[in-house]
C-alpha cells in the first residue's frame, strides 16, 4: 500500500476528523477536537491519503501509561488494512514514550474492533456491565508491551 503518511492533526484536519467521528459515533464536535492541539497529553493523529484524512486515533500519553481513546478509518476506507496500520503507529508512538501499557475500552458488539485489538495483542481484563445500555457491556483491554 503506498501514499499515505500518518502525523499528528493540525488545524486544518479537524473538520475531516470531525467527519469520521460523526461516521461511527457523533459524540464530540469541533472545539473540542480543535482544544486537544494545545492538549500536552491528548493527541489525534491522522491518516493522511490523496490530500485527506481517511482516519485517525486519539490517544492519551501519561507514560508510563497510555490510553487509546478511539481509532477510525472514514467508512469508505475501511476492510483495505488501514485499520492495522493505523494500529501499528499507536504502538510505535508508544514505544517512543517509552509506554508500559496502553488501555482501551470497545464496546462488547464492536466485533471488528476487538478483532483488531486482539491482533494487537490486546486482552480483556474488566467488563463493565451495560455501559452502553442494555446488554451492551464495555470491555476493558489492555496491552503490555
Ligand atoms: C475498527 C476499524 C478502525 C478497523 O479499520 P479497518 O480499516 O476496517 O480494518 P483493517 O482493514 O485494517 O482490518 C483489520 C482487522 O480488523 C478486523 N476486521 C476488519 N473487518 C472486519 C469484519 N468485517 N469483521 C470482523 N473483523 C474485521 C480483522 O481482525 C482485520 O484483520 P484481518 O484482515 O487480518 O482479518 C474500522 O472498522 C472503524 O473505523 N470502525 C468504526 C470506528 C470504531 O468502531 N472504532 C473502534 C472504537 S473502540
Amino acid at each position: 500500500m503506498e501514499g499515505f503518511k500518518i502525523r499528528k492533526m493540525e488545524e486544518a484536519d479537524v473538520c475531516e476528523v470531525l467527519e469520521i467521528e460523526n461516521e461511527h459515533i457523533g459524540k464530540t464536535n469541533k472545539q473540542t477536537i480543535l482544544d486537544t492541539l494545545a492538549n500536552d497529553v491528548l493527541s489525534y493523529y491522522v491518516l493522511e491519503k490523496d490530500n485527506h484524512v481517511i482516519g485517525f486515533y486519539e490517544l492519551s500519553i501519561i507514560s508510563p501509561e497510555a490510553e487509546l481513546f478511539d481509532i477510525a478509518v472514514s467508512k469508505n476506507f475501511q476492510g483495505k488494512g488501514f485499520g492495522k496500520i493505523l494500529m501499528q503507529s499507536v504502538i510505535e508512538t508508544c514505544k517512543q514514550s517509552a509506554i508500559n501499557t496502553i488501555f482501551l475500552e470497545v464496546n462488547s458488539i464492536n466485533k471488528k474492533a476487538i478483532c483488531l485489538y486482539e491482533q494487537f495483542g490486546f486482552k480483556p481484563y474488566a467488563e463493565r456491565k451495560n455501559y452502553y445500555g442494555e446488554n451492551l457491556n464495555a470491555i476493558l483491554m489492555k496491552k503490555q508491551m
